[in-house]
This record gives structure tokens, sequence and C-alpha cells, in this order.
């Protein structure tokens, strides 16, 4: 479930002034004691663990070679003896020798695959899958009609013969089901998927350590499998019909997550190297993780793969609840090309599939007595129709157009015995009518019914009924045209006699949906940008909302999914088609600048609705829904994908970009300005600065763009430079200091074969630094959501010394906070990202013999926090790097980073952040948040044999 930790922190603050806020899923944790290090290009990761040992006393085990030729010569790492080095003192050491390039420490990655519903997967083959509706007219096999091809002109592409043929493209993901007939169906030289490495293992489960072999297949996790097909499905050996974006393509699998469905950064990014190493000619990758840092070292290796000469493509993230300043890692980063989702234009359902009859009424031995016999597919509900049943249909509704109000109240006295009838009845607005399916089962129950169809009431939302009500034996759900045919056979005095197949004999059919509703616009689930420096993200959007692809034939063999993850391999395989198109993918630039400038933005929807003339904004879509055919064969080029305007403190307001006509005619370009909408990244009218969610608030204020011409000629093979000076919008009714972001974009039209290009633009009309990161109505000593009064006292088992300080990240999975009341943790609600986030122990009174420690105050706080106030020293966990806006509780567990146990006695927590674009030795650039005292003694005694009674950690979701 998407915002599952959502409902959890409600239920927690129920009494609390926590505003609950979408919190997003949180795919990564830190692993402790665990670094990626680059090394000068000559230096061997053997002699630097030497120096290790000798200069600092770190016993540093090796962990991974990260080395690619031009691309980055590393390794990672894993302090053994992680107690006695604290993260700060480690990294300090670390960055001192000389032979080190940059050091950052190894996270975790989770991939996330979801539950499917009943109507995501087919019924099991052994019940006769047919694929009725979607199977295409073999000898017209050159149609693409597949929805998510049709939206993207894939088709077109297609039409004309181009497959995505002499490319080959690496999926890095949890493998691929290479057994399944419509992926080719074997692994190696000649086949599909032709070659891959699985660098993991089944049981791979981080931080333990990979167990690699040369097979990629995947029968545990499906999401490999699923992006696979997505790119290259085959016709041939497919029951539903579709083919990928790029059949004619080559994959490469390399395998990063086990069944676990847990990865680290050291090895997706030696995945990364490997598929760059292989000549693959694009990477596709479907996960990431929270940041909004450009500069991270898997972005940052994704950076220079792209800038070699092969497109990175990845997934922007799932986060879209969060609102804007969402970007993960390493869609954020600089030449990779981030990708967004919006919802397909067709919603696809597996239903399973039963016959009707209508006939004229038989009453009174009436004598043209005519029957046609069709089938329908339905969705069985909880109790699941027994048995084959052959039912007249009845409906309750009558002529009644109010849709809401069905069975809602007692039926009639004249209602029939309807213990032989399939009742055919609406889904209630339960939230507006108070009436609820159980109220309607009750109802029927009461007239003897025993069988229930549901009509619901949208293309867009097909769920399952549940009706626990005594004598109601059977439900099933049937969509909005099915049961509009049926209550217009019923309405012209036709008899509809419905068979309901019993449950081991259920043919599944693919259904398809018009989504008139979603169809087409940025899914709400889609993470937003831009990063925290500003830099455009995601650069585009294509359907992920609701895809049919492959699954593994163990789990299923297809499945529809929904999630950026399906967005980023149809931009993977379209880079094909432009491959083949254009002869060549190494100018990743060019690339990127090709797809940006041929997408088309998409109006603003904002979850409930559609501002016709307002296109959704940039941090949402980036330059809109990719349009294959226009960037494989436009003869435009522009000089940039998209313009940054910073912030106002960093403010560039003037931007040249030519524009080039590579065809054999003049051109004349018009020059406009299309607007979106600007957006608040703070929730207004708040006592203290508070992040707003999705959608963010908006504010009716545009930028200014004046241009040097209004339009230029351009000759055929020649071309011209614009100057755009862009005003940020300003104005009474524009607040700075919520953080507004503007966009929106350049148009470029040509009077030549109907081209429209577009370049994005982006910025912030305040500045990133005044905003502040922690805030002390946001960010206390915390009892679950609210603040815990001064002086709490808490009674903790022993510390460990033997062991690693429990780490948590604990906006992941609430519910595995352990003690959220019992032990003391400073709840911080970063409003924005940062770079360095410090958590500080400052002793207030100590219980030990210590002389120091035991007055506390200045003698014993011998360390600065980093704006100089007197304590301890770091909190184990802390400092962090490259934080995102997520929630996080530091946990006080009696120990710190070095792994030095505190005696009972009082302290207080100092959490520092810095702001973005901050500079580290300014004091006014941090936030500095401290709590109240709290009182802390142990359960026994502190034995360090490693018995003492631990919670349990809250990573293991
Ligand atoms: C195949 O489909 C295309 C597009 O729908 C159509 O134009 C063409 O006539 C069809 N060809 C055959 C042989 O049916
Ligand atoms: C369905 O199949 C199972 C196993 O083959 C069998 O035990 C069960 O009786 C069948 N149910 C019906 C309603 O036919
Ligand atoms: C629902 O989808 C069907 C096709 O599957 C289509 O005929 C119908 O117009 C759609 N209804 C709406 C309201 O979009
Ligand atoms: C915005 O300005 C800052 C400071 O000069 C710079 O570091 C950052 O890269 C700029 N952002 C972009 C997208 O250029």
């Amino acid at each position: 479930m998407k915002f599952a930790s959502t409902v959890c922190a409600a239920l927690l603050g129920a009494a609390t002034t926590v505003i609950a806020q979408p919190q997003p899923e949180d795919q990564s944790d830190w692993v402790p004691g665990a670094y990626i290090v680059e090394l000068e290009s000559n230096e061997s990761p053997d002699v630097f663990y030497a120096q290790l040992a000798r200069d600092n006393g770190i016993e540093a085990e090796h962990r991974m070679h990260l080395a690619s030729s031009d691309l980055f010569h590393g390794a990672s790492f894993q302090v053994r003896n992680v107690s006695t080095h604290d993260h700060s003192t480690l990294l300090a050491a670390v960055k001192t020798k000389a032979q080190v390039r940059a050091v950052w420490p190894v996270r975790t990655v989770r991939l996330n695959v979801g539950t499917p519903t009943h109507h995501d997967i087919p019924a099991p083959a052994s019940s006769g899958a047919r694929g009725v509706h979607q199977r295409r007219n073999a000898a017209n096999e050159t149609s693409d009609t597949f929805s998510p091809h049709l939206m993207t002109q894939i088709d077109k592409l297609h039409a004309k013969g181009i497959t995505g043929k002499g490319f080959r493209i690496a999926i890095v993901d949890s493998g691929i089901d290479w057994h399944h007939p419509a992926l080719g169906g074997c692994f190696g030289p000649g086949c599909l998927v032709e070659t891959g490495w699985d660098l993991v293992g089944d049981d791979y489960n981080p931080p333990g350590l990979p167990n690699p072999d040369a097979d990629p297949y995947d029968n545990c996790v499906g999401h490999g499998t699923h992006v696979a097909g997505i790119i290259a499905a085959q016709l041939q050996g497919n029951e539903y019909g579709f083919t990928g974006a790029a059949p004619g393509a080559k994959l490469a699998a390399y395998r990063a997550w086990g069944c676990s469905s847990k990865a680290t950064t050291d090895v997706l990014i030696s995945a990364f190297i490997k598929a760059f190493e292989d000549g693959n000619d694009i990477i596709s990758c479907s996960d990431g993780m929270l940041s909004g840092w450009s500069d991270d070292a898997w972005g940052l290796v994704s950076s220079r793969i792209a800038a070699a000469g092969v497109p990175v493509v990845i997934a922007a993230g799932n986060d879209g609840g969060t609102g804007i300043f969402q970007a993960s890692s390493p869609a954020g980063a600089r030449g990779v090309t981030g990708v967004g989702a919006v919802q397909n234009a067709i919603f696809p359902v597996f239903v399973s599939e039963g016959e009707y009859a209508v006939s004229q009424q038989s009453g009174g031995g009436a004598a043209n007595h005519s029957i046609s016999s069709n089938s329908y597919g339905f969705l069985a509900g909880t109790p699941a129709p027994p048995r084959e049943m052959k039912l007249s249909l009845w409906a309750v509704m009558g002529n009644s157009s109010s849709p809401t109000e069905d069975a809602c109240s007692p039926l009639p006295d004249d209602t029939p015995d309807l213990s032989n009838k399939l009742v055919l009845l609406r889904v209630p607005d339960s939230q507006k009518t108070r009436c609820y399916p159980i109220d309607q089962g009750e109802n029927i129950a009461a007239k003897g019914g025993k069988y229930m169809a549901y009509i619901v009431q949208s293309n867009v939302t097909f769920e399952e009924q549940y009706i626990y009500v005594d004598g109601i034996e059977g439900v099933i759900s049937v969509v909005p045209f099915q049961g509009a045919q049926w209550i217009d056979a019923l309405n012209k005095g036709m008899d509809v006699t419905v068979t309901v197949p019993g449950p081991n004999a259920t043919a599944t059919t693919l259904m398809e949906l018009e989504d008139h509703i979603t169809g087409g616009f940025t899914g709400d689930f889609s993470s937003w940008g831009p990063t925290w420096d500003l830099l455009p993200k995601p650069q585009l959007t294509a359907p992920g909302g609701k895809i049919l692809s492959t699954y593994p034939l163990p789990l299923g063999g297809y499945r529809i999914m929904t999630g950026t993850s399906m967005a980023c391999p149809l931009v993977a395989g379209v880079l094909a088609l432009i491959g083949e198109a254009r002869g060549s993918l190494k100018d990743t630039n060019l690339v990127n600048r090709l797809i940006s400038a041929t997408a088309e933005p998409k109006i603003w929807f904002d979850g409930t609705k559609t501002y016709p003339g307002t296109l959704a904004p940039v941090s949402q879509q980036g330059a809109g829904i990719i349009q294959a055919y226009d960037a494989a064969f436009t003869e435009t080029i522009l000089s940039v994908e998209s313009l940054s305007l910073n912030d106002t403190e960093h403010f560039v307001g003037e931007h040249t970009f030519s524009i080039e006509n590579t065809g054999d005619q003049e051109a004349t370009y018009v020059l406009g300005h299309m607007k979106t909408p600007t957006m608040y990244t703070l929730q207004p009218d708040m006592a203290s600065p508070i992040k707003a969610s999705y959608p963010n608030p908006t504010v009716n204020a545009w930028a200014e763009l004046r241009f040097d011409a209004d339009s230029v000629v351009v000759p055929a093979g020649g071309s011209a430079n614009v100057t755009v000076t862009v005003t940020a919008p300003s104005g009474n009714n524009v607040n700075t200091t919520l953080l507004p972001v503007y966009s929106g974009y350049i148009s470029v039209n040509s009077t030549r074969d109907d081209e429209h290009l577009v370049i994005p633009y982006l910025g912030a009309a305040g500045a990133m630094r005044s905003v502040p990161i922690l805030q002390a109505s946001s960010s206390y000593l915390a009892d679950f959501g609210s603040p815990a009064a001064a002086g709490s006292a808490y009674t903790l088992p022993p510390p460990d010394p033997a062991d690693l300080p429990f780490l948590n990240n604990p906006n992941k999975d609430p519910i595995h906070i352990p003690d959220a009341g019992k032990m003391p943790n400073m709840l911080l609600q970063p409003i924005l990202g940062t770079r360095a986030l410090h958590v500080d122990v400052v002793v207030v009174v100590s219980d030990d013999d210590n002389s120091d420690l035991k007055n506390g105050s200045s003698n014993a706080n011998k360390k600065k926090t980093p704006t100089g106030i007197p304590c301890l020293g770091a909190l184990a966990g802390y400092p962090q790097t490259y934080v995102s806006k997520s929630e996080q509780r530091a946990f006080f567990q009696g120990m710190m980073a070095d792994g030095t146990v505190l005696p009972a006695g009082s302290y207080r927590l100092v959490a520092s952040a810095l702001r973005v674009f901050g500079d580290e030795a300014r004091e006014e650039d941090w936030d500095v948040v401290e709590t109240v005292p709290f009182v802390v003694s142990y359960d026994g005694t502190a034995t360090g044999n490693g018995t003492a009674a631990r919670p349990a950690a809250a990573t293991q979701a």
C-alpha cells in the first residue's frame, strides 16, 4: 500500500499537535560502517586499507571492487571495529588520505513491487487463460494498438518498421524470467535476453554479502520481468497480443535485487558499471532512493555513464503524495533521464468470464421468443459465487436514475422472492449517503436474495465488494458499460439470464476500460522535482499507471502494475527506436534535448480536477509526455534541454539558446510562452513553517518572458540564437517566504511540418537559504507524535558496546518503531532536505562517578556542535549527509556515534541542519533545535557481553 505510514502516523498522533502529512516510502537506510570510496586512478584499495589500519587503527574489510576504465575507480568496504570509530571521525580519517577523491556511506535501496489485486493478474493458467479481447489479428502485426504506444507515438515508429534493431538495453533490476515465451524463452547469444549477470543471488539480504552467479533469472520478485516486457515483449508467445516499445532491441539483465527486494548502493553502482563495461547502448533502472541531491555516489556514477555516451534512464519515484521537491537519486542526477508517469488512457483489468442470454419476456407464452447469448466479465467479491449458477437478472433500481440509493432502504412489499435472482444494483456513494454495501445486502437478504451483482460507478474504480450478511451467498461486480447494457435490456422488457461460473471454471479475459478521468494526466503518485539545487526534474513522463506487461511464469505470467517503474522502461525502449532512426545515441546530451523538446506538456490535473488552459508544472511533468516519432524525426535541434532560473540569491534571468534547422527548407520559428501554476513549497497561514504536500497550494502569478525577437527565420542547415529574459513572478499576492516555485514552457513553433517544440524552465521566487530546515514546533523530544514533557524519565535496556548501535529510519515503517514512547527520541521533521544533519548529545547531570560528567555543564561537554554549543559528541547514527525532507527519529539508546556508552543521567539532544545553499562555516546557515532535558536510567547494568535485550531493528520490514 502506498502511504501506509501516513495512516499509522495519523493513528499514533490522534491527540497531538502534529499535522499528519503524507510520508514518502523511503526505500533506503544506511548500512552501519559501510562506505564507498573513490580513489585516484592508480591507487589500489589494498594499499588504502593498509594505510587506514596503520595510521588510524581502522580495520576495513573489502566489500566490492567498483572500477571501470574511465568512469570510476574505487571500492566499498566495511569497517569492522565500527563501534570505536564514529562516522564523522572515520570520514575525516578517510578524507585525509592522499589517494582518496571522495567517500560516501553505503545505503540499502528497496524495490517496491506492491501486492497485486485480483484484477491485476490473470487466473492461474490451469483454468485456461484466454486473451480474447486483446488478441491481435496475426495477419496485421504491423498495426500497434497497445495504448501506451498510441499515447507516445511508438505505434507510428513501429508502423515504419522501426523496432530498436541493433541496440541493446541493460535492465538493472530483479532479473528477468527469460523462460517466458514472450521474452524469447532462452538466455544467451541469439536470444532476446542476450547477456547479463546476477550480482546478488536469490538469498541476498543486505547488509549480508551477495553471492553472484551467471544467470539473472527471476522467479520470485517479478519487477524486472515486467520492465523487460515493457521494453521488448515479443508478439510471438504473448497471450495478450502486445509488444514492448522496442521489440527489435536486445536485452541484458543485471540482477541487483534478490528475493528480499533489497540491494545496496555499492551493488547498484557495480551493476551500472558492469552494464556500461559490457557495451550496452542504454541503461534502464526503475528504482532509486529519496535524496534530492544530485551528487551522491550512485548519481555521480550515473552522470558519468551518461556523459560517456550511454543514456541512463531512471524512474522518478512514487512519492508524488509528498508534493514538490521530492527528487530521488539517481533520477535527479545531472545528465540522467528522470522519468515521471502518466496514467494509461486504458485501464486494463483481468476479469472472470461468464455468459448471459437475453430473450423476450416469455410471460403469456409470447410467440417471438428470440435469444441472443453473449459473454461478460466480472470480478468475484466476498462471498465468491460458490458454484455455477444460472440466475435471472432482477434490477433493484427499476427506472430510478439516482445511482446512490439502490436497496439502501427496505425493499417495497411487492418485491418478488429474490432467492433465484441475481440482484443488480449500483455501488453506493457511501460518503454522501451513509449507505454501505452491508445495508444493501441486508435489505436484499430480507427479500430472500442470495446473489448480488454490483455495477461499479466509474471506469477507474473496479473494486471487489465484501458483503458480510447472513443469507448473501455470492457477490460479483461488473463494469459500467455491462451494467448499462443489462439495465437497457430489462427496461425494454427483456429477460436476462446470467450464468455465473463456479470458482473452478473461471476463464480469464483482459478487459479494457477507457479512463477519461485520470488517463493521460500525470499520476498523483509520480514524484515531483526539482532537486534542492533547482535542477529541473523529472525530464519528462511516459505511461506508467495501469500497465500490462509480462511477469514471471511462476507468478502468473502477466500483471498490471502502476508506478514510474513502468514509465522508465518505456522511455528506454523509445531511446532504442530513436537510436535506430537517427543512427546513434552516443551524444546523450542531444538525445535528452530531442526527447525534451518534442515532448507534449499536458494540462494540470490536481488529482481531482483539471485546469484547462493551464499546463501541469515542470516540477511534476518535466517537458511532458514523450513523443517518440517527433523525437526521432524532428529537423529542429535546440541547444538546451531546459532552463534553471535558480533561486533569488542565485538568479540567472538571461539565457541564450540556439535553434538549428537540419532540414532542407528554410523555416520560421515563432517564440511563445506557456504558463503553469506557481506552487508554494510551504503551507500558507501557519504560525511556523510547515511543508505543504500534494497538491501544493498554487498562487496566481507567473514569470514574464521577453525574447529578443518574436520569431526567427533559419535557413536550411543554419542556426540562429535567441535570448530570453525571465522576470520571476512578483507582486503583492506572491509570498516569497513560502518558497514559490514557478515554471513554464518556452514554445518554439515552426511554420514547417507543424513542429511544436518546448523548452521547460523553472526557478524559485524566494531564497532556498531563507527556509529553515528545523523548527522547534515540529522537531522535539517526542512521545510518539506529541512533545514529551521536560524531565521525562526513561528506563532503557543497557547499551551493548560490542554490538552495532540500533540505527533507524522510522518513516519507512512506524509500526516497527520500538517503544517510540518509552525510549527518548527526537522527532525530526525537516522542512527541506539538508546536506548535513547532526544530532549531538549534551549531558545535563550524570550519575556517573566520573567527576567531569557528574556535574554536567561546561567540564563534561568538551566537544562542540556545528554552531559551537558544548556537547559530548554525536549520537549514534549521526551526523548524516545528503538527507531528504523525510521525517525521521533520532533514538537515544545510551550510545554515542563513537561507541561510548553513556552512564545514567540527564541529557538533552541538539539537532543542527545546514540550510540549502548554506555554508557550513556560517553559523546563521544552520538551524539548531534542542530538546528538553530527559532522564535516563538502565534496567540492570551494561555487561558488554551482547546479552542485553535490544529493540527489534526498525529496518526489518
Ligand atoms: C493493418 O492495420 C492498419 C492500421 O490499423 C491498417 O491501416 C491496415 O489497413 C491494416 N492492414 C491489414 C492487412 O488489415
Ligand atoms: C474445485 O476444485 C477443487 C480441487 O480440484 C475441488 O476440491 C472442489 O470441490 C472444486 N469445487 C467446485 C465447486 O467444483
Ligand atoms: C468506459 O470504458 C468503455 C470501454 O471499455 C467505454 O465504452 C466507455 O465509454 C467508458 N466510459 C466512460 C465514462 O469513460
Ligand atoms: C543554482 O545555483 C547554485 C549556486 O551557484 C549552484 O550550485 C547550482 O548548481 C545552481 N543550480 C542549477 C540547476 O544550475
